[in-house]
């Protein structure tokens, strides 16, 4: 019989199991998406258990584990790093057979590619033929796959879980960097267990960063004038190296297991077994291995890992070759440093010469300027390189690259192109310098907008380093209009619904916009039509979504002047900076009604030039001229920072707002882009007004002001922000009180507004609308 219903119940949900279920949960998906690439679930899906879990944990402190998926975000700085013992010692390889970098640099390019490699080959040929002198002049079988480029690191497992990870450090002792291997996606924190688990597992592995996120991320350094990385190598190491785990956790690293070392698990008797073992526990493991047993097969290996490494995802500069068998390994033994049954063969980095035909210049979505090299095409590596970038013109300088100019060029890690050097002896004798401003001559190269100059300085202070770099402030500029619109449709600018990038790209694709304010022009019939996919996949946006951005837009308008000033784009100007601007100034008219805003700007960059540029005795690298130069413009700029700190000392202007923001507010706003700008919000009726304005005016002032005296009482609903209206008011001089007494001058009744205006009615209040307001502004104000 079956039981009655009636009395059964859920057991109380136990949270203690729920996280476990889920951190179980989370790590096999995690595996299943980076080790095995075949996810099971969505990003959405995913997503939602990981907050479920985040979730608990916030509420249950108790339960938790440094071995959290949640913690893949990065968890708090550290302030060191600890050294970390390793188990069994990180050895290296002795055997690299490669030329010797000076032994390159004479020779040919034609000899370093025949003379080079056999040198290499014979060496390789060496080591295979000790190996089958060891056992008795048989053939032996070996392992051959490609070296990663990368940063060595150790994994220690106790019992399935990842107790810490290490640098290799001197081999015996490494750093401690398990805070920032957590992060790693790719390596599991806990490990599958559907078979015997080791319950010591020390795993040998390179942590990298792959050759498409490290293009994409330096690209984006670039854009933002941050300094890139030389290398996916460099990438790796230098991030590996940072105390703060969440800057980890937002840059693309990975990891591969290639070796093994301390181990207490079940026998492996060749590496055979060794990768079947990685495979169970949801390790990812380098890849391809392939194996030879003569040495024939040996040589062909290694170039058949050569040929295909371009198809890798990781920087390969050699192949790693190594005994298969494990007691034939522990046979051969070590050397003082290095197994005697490993070795590495080195290829050679493809650099070749050709022509710097042009330098001409990109703009960035950001409007950064950068000046790219026009190569004559040659193939390296696998590929057609005609571009290079050339960063900036301190690049440009230090390298002393001219056009015409015969260049040596490679890939960097082997894939982004660059240029290492020229070729003074191939000099052209019609060779020119380049020089960026001159190209420029002050305006944009996509727009003819105007330009700003960026100087930072970097390095250490008794050897400063200056880097220019020049960036488009247009804000119409065709080459940024994508990444304009996207900005001034954000959440903290004019937070217009469902604008989002893609949508932005769809607008100025379709030619439904030429600058960001063309939106506001837009019909909704237009906006549900547009095509977010492409000719042959089409999707509309549909009727909804275009419903959701014309509401947005129409709340747009009314929005105070901090957002659209934000909106904009201006650099520097964020939203502590906008909002301080519009506690000074009340509109776009204001801000250009001098002198406030320049002497903000000029206060600020003075200032700051003479912080930057102390005439400190220990600066040694510069020179006794360029001292004289400092020492000159400090005595100009001194009493001009005293005067106007003077004069801007009753508006306590908060450190929010910065000489440089002003600055770039004032140039935009005096360009003809700015103009325009203002012209166009005119055009369209809209006219941002502070909500937050505080006229640092005298008595006599105020008493100027339009509604000076009078006193507003408002009710029901109004079509403007009720903020917004009451700032409006302020602004003018006026005040606005909460309830109505005989000394109220006006009651702004909205839609609906109940007892207020009885109350009006008995005192003998005027009662107004709002357009009858708008209507009283404009008597007053004239
Ligand atoms: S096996 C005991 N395999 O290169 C050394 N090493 O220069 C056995 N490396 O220390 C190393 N890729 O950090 C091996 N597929 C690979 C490798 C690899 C990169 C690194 C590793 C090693 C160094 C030797």
């Amino acid at each position: 019989m079956a039981e009655p219903d009636l009395f059964s119940f859920s057991p109380p949900p136990d949270p203690e199991a729920r996280i476990r279920e889920l951190r179980t949960s989370l790590e096999r998906h995690n595996r299943l998406y980076y080790t095995q690439t075949e996810p099971e679930i969505s990003d959405a899906e995913y997503d939602k258990l990981f907050r479920e879990l985040e979730d608990l944990e916030k509420k249950h402190p108790g339960f938790h584990d440094p071995n959290s998926p949640t913690l893949r975000v990065g968890g708090a700085p550290i302030e060191g790093f600890q050294q970390i013992q390793h188990a069994v010692p990180m050895l290296s390889i002795d055997d690299v057979f490669e030329l010797s970098a000076e032994a390159i640099e004479k020779l040919t390019d034609e000899q370093v590619r025949k003379v080079g490699r056999k040198c290499a080959e014979h060496e390789l040929i060496e080591f295979y033929q000790r190996l089958q002198k060891s056992r008795g002049h048989q053939d032996i079988a070996v392992t051959i796959e490609p070296k990663i480029d990368g940063v060595a690191v150790s994994l220690l497992y106790r019992d399935g879980k990842l107790a810490y990870a290490a640098t290799r450090g001197d081999g015996t002792r490494g750093d401690d960097v398990t805070h920032n291997v957590r992060t790693i996606r790719s390596i599991p924190l806990e490990l599958h267990r559907t078979s015997d688990i080791p319950v010591t597992l020390e795993i040998r592995g390179e942590i990298f960063m792959p050759n498409e996120a490290f293009a994409a991320m330096n690209a984006e350094r670039d854009e933002e004038g941050l300094p890139t990385f030389a290398n996916p190598r460099n990438a790796a190491a230098g991030t590996l190296k940072q105390l703060d785990p969440k800057i980890v956790a937002q840059r693309p690293l990975a990891f591969l297991a290639h070796g093994l070392g301390a181990y207490d698990g079940p026998p492996l008797d060749s590496e055979h077994d060794f990768h079947d073992l990685l495979e169970s526990l949801g390790i990812p493991r380098n890849q391809p291995v392939l194996t030879a047993s003569t040495l024939d097969e040996v040589l062909e290996a290694v170039a058949q890992i050569n040929h295909d490494r371009q198809a890798l995802d990781y920087g390969t500069d050699g192949a790693v070759i190594k005994v298969l068998d494990r007691a034939e390994r522990e046979a051969l033994g070590f050397t003082s440093r290095a197994p005697r049954w490993a070795a590495a063969y080195k290829f050679l980095p493809e650099q070749k010469e050709t022509t710097l035909m042009d330098i001409t210049i990109q703009v960035g979505r950001t409007g950064i300027l950068t000046p790219v090299a026009e190569l004559y095409p040659i193939l390296i590596s696998g590929s057609t390189i005609s571009r290079a970038t050339l960063h900036n013109q301190s690049y440009i300088n230090e390298k002393d690259i001219r056009l015409k100019d015969r260049v040596l060029v490679q890939k960097a890690g082997e894939i982004i192109p660059e240029i290492i050097k020229v070729i003074p002896e191939k000099r052209p004798l019609d060779s020119k310098k380049f020089s960026i401003t001159n190209v420029l001559n002050d305006k944009c190269p996509a727009c003819g907008g105007p330009i700003e100059e960026r100087i930072t300085e970097s390095g250490p202070i008794s050897t400063p380093r200056t880097i220019i770099t020049h960036f488009c402030i247009n804000f119409e500029c065709s080459a940024q209009i994508i990444t304009r619109l996207t900005h001034l449709a954000s959440r903290k600018a004019l937070d217009l619904n469902g604008v989002d990038e893609t949508v932005a790209e769809a607008l100025v694709r379709n030619g439904l916009c030429s600058s960001p304010l063309d939106i506001f022009t837009l019909k909704q019939e237009t906006v549900a039509n547009l095509n977010l996919g492409s000719e042959a996949a089409p999707r509309r946006f549909g009727e909804k979504n275009a419903a959701k951005v014309m509401a947005s837009l129409q709340f747009a308008r009314s929005r105070p002047l901090n957002r659209w000033l934000y909106a904009i784009g201006i650099r520097q100007l964020g939203e502590a900076a906008s909002k301080e601007m519009t506690r000074l100034f009340n509109d776009f008219n204001d801000l250009l009604k001098p002198p406030l805003l320049s002497q903000i700007a000029d206060r600020g960059i003075k200032d700051a030039w003479l912080k930057k540029n102390p005439l400190n005795p220990q600066i040694i690298a510069i020179s006794e001229e360029e001292r004289d130069r400092r020492r000159k413009i400090s005595a100009a700029y001194k009493p001009d920072v005293a005067r106007l700190t003077k004069e801007l000392e009753p508006y306590a202007i908060s450190p929010d707002l910065g000489g440089v923001a002003a600055k770039n507010t004032l140039d935009f706003l005096l360009s003809d882009a700015g103009r325009h700008f203002i012209k166009h919000l005119k055009e369209l009726d809209i006219n941002p007004i502070s909500d937050n304005y505080l006229p640092k005016a005298t008595e006599a002032d105020l008493s100027m002001l339009p509604f000076a005296g009078k006193t507003f009482v408002i009710t029901g609903t109004l079509t403007m922000d009720r903020d917004e209206m009451k700032a409006l008011i302020e602004n003018k001089g006026g005040k606005v009180t909460g309830s109505i007494s005989a000394k109220t001058h006006y009651l702004l009744a909205g839609e609906g507004g109940g007892s207020k205006k009885t109350n009006a009615e008995k005192l003998g209040v005027p009662i107004i609308d709002e357009l009858q307001f708008h209507q009283l502004l404009e008597d007053y104000s004239n």
